[in-house]
């Protein structure tokens, strides 16, 4: 296939673009029966909230051309993970992991890729657990196998990372070293936060 077509040109864009919607809808499906399957029997639901976005076909473009790959709808599905990106914001620590096991327990879906950057997190302060499953999607032609990044995290690991993102613009064109370490300070800060809640949630708990 020529690599001078836009994705948006070729051949099987249109079924490429609906696997993707359809497995976010999958999953989507999946983590919200399971979470309310566990609010029925422990009287508690483990998700805050949920998000999802499918990626525009400009950044799959632009990032198969930085990571120096052909710009055909197989290379996309070959080596970009995100496409499909479904955001899980949890309330408290535990209920990441909770989630996580909760949906990898299904035998339809198989982990691809593990990233815990809470065990680990980044060197500026970014907490939240990342995975990359695959899911099959049964279309009119058959199953395909579909590449879901799913991203958990609790609401202060959500707040934290979404005005980090607002401010990395704004550092990378007046770097200042300073802001850095204060963005990483505020991480600790809100890390030591969401461990105390957690702690009262577990204190509260073990009084039922
Ligand atoms: P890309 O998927 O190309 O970004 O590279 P990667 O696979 O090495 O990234 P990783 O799995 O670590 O992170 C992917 C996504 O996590 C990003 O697109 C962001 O949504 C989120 N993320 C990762 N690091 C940060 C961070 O430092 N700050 C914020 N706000 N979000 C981050
Ligand atoms: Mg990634």
């Amino acid at each position: 296939m020529s690599t001078e077509l836009h994705l948006t040109q070729q051949e099987g864009f249109e079924k490429f673009k609906h696997a993707y919607r359809a497995a976010i809808k999958g999953v989507r499906i999946k983590i919200e029966i399971l979470s309310e399957d566990f609010a029925v029997r422990h009287d508690y639901n483990p998700i805050h909230h949920l998000e999802r976005r499918l990626k525009s076909t400009d950044s799959i473009e632009e990032k198969l051309q930085r990571l120096g790959k052909e710009i055909t709808l197989d290379s996309a599905k070959k080596n970009i993970h995100d496409i499909a990106g479904i955001r899980v914001v949890c309330n408290f620590i535990d209920d990441v992991y909770t989630v996580a096991d909760m949906l990898l327990g299904q035998n339809d879906i198989r982990l691809v890729e593990k990233k815990d950057y809470i065990e680990h997190p980044k060197q500026n302060g970014y907490r939240s657990l990342h995975l990359v499953v695959s899911v099959p999607v049964f279309l009119l032609d058959g199953c395909e196998d579909v590449l879901v990044e799913i991203q958990l995290r609790t609401v202060a690991m959500d707040f934290w990372a979404s005005l980090e993102h607002q401010l990395r613009y704004k550092n990378e064109k007046h770097h200042s070293p300073m802001v850095d370490l204060e963005l990483k300070a505020c991480a600790e800060i809100n890390s030591a936060l969401d461990k105390r809640m957690q702690g009262l949630f577990d204190e509260l708990n073990s009084m039922e």
